[in-house]
């Protein structure tokens, strides 16, 4: 289906979703938070996809929410179009979902990636929650995923203070799971994304499935439901196969089964 914000592709078992309003740095407006969950959706149910990896392109990952087209909105229009809802939807793929970010990553841009499950940065990468600049605060996640990825202390400054992370001081508050040469930071993305595309499909689900509870939940729930989702795994065909490859000392075949 052709989109007018974003491009699409598949690249083997991986499905690469590339923002696509330059001009704007990838400003998410309306219509592509709408095109951009369609396609992670339309992913999301293809089998022959195992992850997904959503790109800006060099200069701009996206510079956050559409500011114009949100300038003039009381607060009964924003709660009318709630575009942040979108933002839900991300929380319910399936499959990882791997941000590959380069230069401007802020206000919506930054959550965005927040939503992700790995975010892989280029050396010219920039993090900010810059909402504070137009007398506003981030509402997208910001003030929450921020505050648990990298502690209260530097959330605050960020947020409050405009500080902008560099991509290595976000990958020294563990922001951000590697940082590469600008010309790599889409090829290191696709390859962390079929790497674990290519992995045994249902323990990749389950295992992204309760890491992601780790941060809604108490300890003793997730100790519970990780080891539910442990035991389940014995009733699967790849826990049987990945078990007799490692006897058998050859490599596993998955079947998703
Ligand atoms: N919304 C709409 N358009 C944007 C935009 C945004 N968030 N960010 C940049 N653009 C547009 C600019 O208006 C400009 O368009 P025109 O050429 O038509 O004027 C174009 O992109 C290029 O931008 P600049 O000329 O400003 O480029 P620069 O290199 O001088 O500056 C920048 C880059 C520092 C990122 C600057 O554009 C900027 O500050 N952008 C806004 C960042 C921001 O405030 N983001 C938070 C938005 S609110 C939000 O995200 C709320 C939420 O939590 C959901």
């Amino acid at each position: 289906m052709p989109y007018e914000t974003i491009l699409t592709e598949t690249r083997g078992q991986v499905g690469l979703v590339q923002l696509n309003r330059p001009k704007a740095l990838n400003a998410l407006s309306s219509l592509l938070m709408r095109e951009l969950m369609e396609a992670l959706e339309s992913f999301d149910n293809d089998p022959g996809v195992g992850a997904m990896v959503i790109s800006g392109n060099q200069r701009a990952f996206a510079a956050g929410a559409d500011v114009k087209e949100m300038s003039g909105a009381s607060a009964v229009e924003m709660l009318r179009r709630d575009i942040i809802a979108t933002f839900d939807r991300i929380q319910r793929i399936k499959k990882p979902v791997i941000a590959a970010v380069s230069g401007f990553c802020l206000g919506g841009g930054c959550e965005l990636a927040m939503s992700c499950d790995m975010i892989v940065a280029s050396e010219t990468a920039r993090f900010g929650q810059p909402e504070i600049n137009l007398g506003i605060i981030p509402g997208a996640g910001g003030t929450q995923r921020l505050t648990r990825a990298v502690g209260k202390a530097l959330a605050m400054e960020i947020i409050l203070n405009n500080r902008i992370l560099s991509a290595l001081d976000a990958e020294r508050f563990g922001l951000v799971n590697r940082v590469v040469p600008v010309e790599r930071f889409l090829g290191e993305a696709l390859a962390l994304a079929s790497e674990v595309a290519a992995r045994a499909p249902l323990a990749v689900r389950l295992a992204k499935e309760v890491i992601n509870q780790a941060f809604e939940t108490s300890l003793r729930e997730g100790l519970a439901d990780e080891r539910r989702l442990f035991y389940l795994l014995f009733a699967s065909q790849d826990q049987k196969e990945g078990m007799a490859a490692f006897n058998e000392k050859r490599p596993p075949t998955w079947k998703g089964e």
